[in-house]
């Protein structure tokens, strides 16, 4: 019989990449997804350490997961649970310590061993030992190297990570605490692992990384890629139309790639390009390495290459000694540049970071009033991105089934979600295909259309 294995996904595109590759690796072991944690043989929180309160959630859900473990136990069933991903990596020995219901703990750099940590639980717990197995490894290339030899299973979109790590030191991230210093694959293993995808009738590709434009990949021949480069190269495989790349960062926006954006209708017109703040002091005491007259440049060239380019950003307010000036700043340069979409945060302190340590921290009901003023601005200009397609007729790549009986979820070239009306006997035939809709209506959060 099938065993369960339930994985719950927190965070960002990256655990949501670690997750499939953990589905990947465990099916081999007789494990098949389900959608409830509830009877599962395999509990697995994929966790994500970012946002503010990360380790108490998963505490919390470590809580509900408790009763069902117990229920199963009762029954005379084992169910393993694993803590993984970024805090796991972060406080593995502090989940070990506050939660000895927990079985395993590992990092991000080691699920390839996930099939050996549950044997070896299982094996445990037959002996009628405890399970305590602790695994956060920081070897990057040894995970990547076991995966590319797993086989894939494909949706129309897939994400491809290219590189992991961040060596810029945000003052206020745990990135390269947690994830390592940067790591960029070899351009065979990639270009192996690409094919695949493209094979398996991968439309879309989405290369992954904490910093994805800073990839440096060595390839056979000793020579050594940058990402505008490998956008090329993958751009020639068959099957690949639309590629995309996230999470850039303004210190790595070559000219090279800036004109990769406009040479390439593979590459798609939407950028994921965090700037953080305004005001350029306080973007210096974040350790940005960039001002917000650089970041705008950069923008204008890429709007020479690419005039529909459709931008986002993250935005932190509230970092410390943030004036209401400098937050005026980040107000300014939101309106300046103009976002089809964002993702904004309170500051959150996270403890070992040196923003955490700075004196003027500033106060909460301050924090909160700043990023609902930010955040009304930024859903403003969604929506006025939103309106500004209809009308207009553009390649939809649909994805999956839409909202009701006789329509298809899709993206636009701009990462907008788009409902197309189809009629219900039109559905199956769509799937995986990219069609051209005419966009008719609109709002803040998607947009609907017809096939035309
Ligand atoms: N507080 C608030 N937001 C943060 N981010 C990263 N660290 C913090 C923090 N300590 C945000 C940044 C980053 C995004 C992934 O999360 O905006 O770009
Ligand atoms: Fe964190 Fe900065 Fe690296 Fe992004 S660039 S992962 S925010 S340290």
């Amino acid at each position: 019989m099938k065993k369960k294995l339930y994985i719950k996904t927190y965070g960002c595109q990256m655990n949501v990449y670690d997750t499939e590759r953990m589905v990947d690796v465990m099916a081999p072991e007789g494990y098949e997804e389900t959608e409830t944690p509830d009877d599962a043989d395999l509990v697995v929180l994929n966790t994500c350490h970012i946002r503010e309160k990360a380790a108490e959630k998963v505490y919390s859900d470590i809580g509900r997961i408790r009763k069902m473990k117990d229920a199963k136990k009762e029954k005379g069933d084992e169910m393993v649970l694993a803590v993984g991903g970024c805090v796991a990596q972060a406080e593995g020995a502090e989940i070990m310590k506050r939660a000895p219901i927990v079985d395993m703990v590992f990092g991000p750099q080691t699920y390839h061993n996930l099939p050996d940590m549950v044997n070896k639980s299982l094996e445990l717990k037959s002996e009628g030992q405890k399970s305590r197995i602790l695994d956060t490894d920081l070897a990057v290339d040894e995970k990547f190297d076991q995966l590319s030899k797993k086989e894939v299973k494909q949706k129309p979109t897939a994400f491809l990570t290219i590189q992991e790590g961040c060596d810029k030191f945000c003052t206020f991230c745990v990135v390269p605490y947690t994830r390592g210093s940067e790591f960029s694959r070899s351009i065979d293993d990639i270009m192996t692992d690409a094919k695949k995808l493209a094979d398996a009738g991968v439309v879309e590709v989405t290369l992954l990384g904490q910093n994805v434009n800073a990839f440096h990949g060595t390839a056979d021949d000793g020579s050594e890629w940058g990402l505008p480069q490998l956008i090329r190269e993958l751009a020639k495989i068959d099957g690949f139309e639309r590629i995309r790349y996230t999470t850039s960062h303004p210190h790595d926006m070559t000219d090279e790639l800036l004109e990769v954006h406009g040479d390439l209708e593979e590459c798609m017109p939407y950028l994921h390009l965090p700037v953080q703040a305004g005001s350029d002091r306080i973007l210096k005491a974040m350790n940005r390495t960039h001002d917000s007259a650089s970041y705008k440049k950069i923008i204008a060239d890429l709007r020479k290459q690419r005039p529909d380019i459709a931008l986002s950003g993250d935005f932190i307010v509230g970092f410390p000694g943030e004036t209401e000036e400098d937050f005026e700043a980040t107000m300014d340069l939101v309106r300046e540049v103009k976002y089809a979409q964002a993702y904004s945060f309170k500051y959150s302190p996270r403890p070992g970071t040196p923003a955490a340590e700075m004196e003027d921290q500033v106060d909460e009901d301050v924090k909160s009033a700043r990023l609902a003023r930010l955040q009304a601005l930024l859903k403003e200009q969604q929506t006025e991105f939103n309106n500004s397609v209809i009308g207009k007729t553009f390649p939809v790549l649909i994805e999956a089934k839409g909202k009701t009986e006789d329509t298809v979820f899709g993206r636009s070239p701009y990462m907008q979600a788009v409902q197309v009306k189809v009629g219900a006997d039109k559905i199956e035939e769509l799937l995986g295909k990219i069609v051209e809709v005419k966009i008719e209506d609109a709002n803040a959060f998607n947009i609907q259309g017809v096939l035309v």
